[in-house]
């Protein structure tokens, strides 16, 4: 990545920089976006878009960010970055004041910062390499379905997951587990799909969201419901999802290993169905 986009600029990463009053520096008091854009579009706009506006509201923001607004800052970081496949980042903080106070300030001036990473192609095959996983305790807030900033409680548990050798941390709450520290969770029992329902403890994810429509146009058995860590355990099948990594196979979870610890069936069929979604809305542009 060179360049990035800061309150209206263009500017080199280099030069780039925020205020130390900036309140998402020191409060954690802002929300942010993760959008895949392929070959300049990006991808599910109007649902990200949508959860976007309302983080902000949640938190009392006023600003609202148009669809306008966000293909043309995409665009212009595309060009800058030399980039036809990328996640575009944006992130919103309350702004700067004078001191450091815990009430909003009266007139806030919203700092909007976006920069864009890498992603791959639309008709590049995912990876069936199997994932594994931990679980750890859930220490996260009780608004998790507003996507803030404030994300230290994912860091660590993401580090920890790290640490012991795992790709992802996946929260339990009250002995249900519920997400990762950055995706949905779904597992596979008995040829149903199952995945926690939205609420205040979990982000509704747009992948998940996808992944729940193409399920139900294709005939599966769905079930948006609260499963433990023993059901997990002895899933045929567990996924997690997120605009990166799409739909990643989970196959040891705690070192349990989960179905015959490859990529499923159910999961090879919905990553078929979610490639040729992609694939049909950017057909045109598929060189
Ligand atoms: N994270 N749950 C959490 C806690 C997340 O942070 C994310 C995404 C998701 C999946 O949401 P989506 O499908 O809309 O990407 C679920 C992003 C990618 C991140 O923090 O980088």
């Amino acid at each position: 990545m060179t360049h990035v986009y800061l309150n209206g600029d263009y500017l080199p990463l280099a030069q780039a920089s925020v205020s130390v009053t900036d309140r998402g520096f020191l409060f954690g008091d802002g929300i942010y976006e993760v959008i895949p854009v392929y070959y300049g579009q990006l991808f599910r706009l109007e649902q990200h878009l949508v959860r976007l506006n309302r983080s902000l509201a949640e938190i009392f923001i006023e600003l609202r960010i148009t669809e306008s607004e966000i293909n043309a800052i995409a665009e212009r970081l595309l060009a800058l970055n030399q980039l036809q496949n990328a996640s575009l980042y944006l992130q919103v903080t309350r702004g700067t004041s004078s001191v450091r106070d815990h009430r909003f300030p009266a007139a806030p001036k919203p700092t909007i910062y976006a920069s864009l990473n890498p992603l791959p192609a639309v008709d590049e095959r995912p990876d069936p390499t199997g994932r594994r996983a931990i679980c750890v305790d859930d220490i996260r807030w009780q608004r998790c379905d507003i996507k803030a900033i404030t994300l230290l409680a994912n860091c660590m548990a993401r580090q920890q997951a790290e640490n012991s050798g795992a790709d992802e941390a996946l929260m339990v709450h009250d002995n249900w587990v519920i997400e990762g520290s950055a995706s949905n969770l779904f597992m596979v029992r008995d040829n149903v799909v199952y995945t926690a329902p939205t609420s205040p403890w979990i982000l509704g994810g747009i992948t998940r969201e996808l992944v729940l429509e193409l399920l139900h146009e294709k005939g599966f058995k769905v079930s948006e419901q609260l499963f433990t860590r023993a059901e997990l355990y002895a899933a045929d099948e567990a996924w997690i999802t997120s605009s990166t990594r799409e739909i990643q196979p989970l196959v040891a979870i705690d070192g349990q290993c989960i179905g015959n610890g490859q990529a499923g069936p159910i999961w090879h069929q919905i990553t078929e169905y979610y490639m040729a979604y992609k694939q049909k809305l950017y057909n045109g542009h598929i060189v």
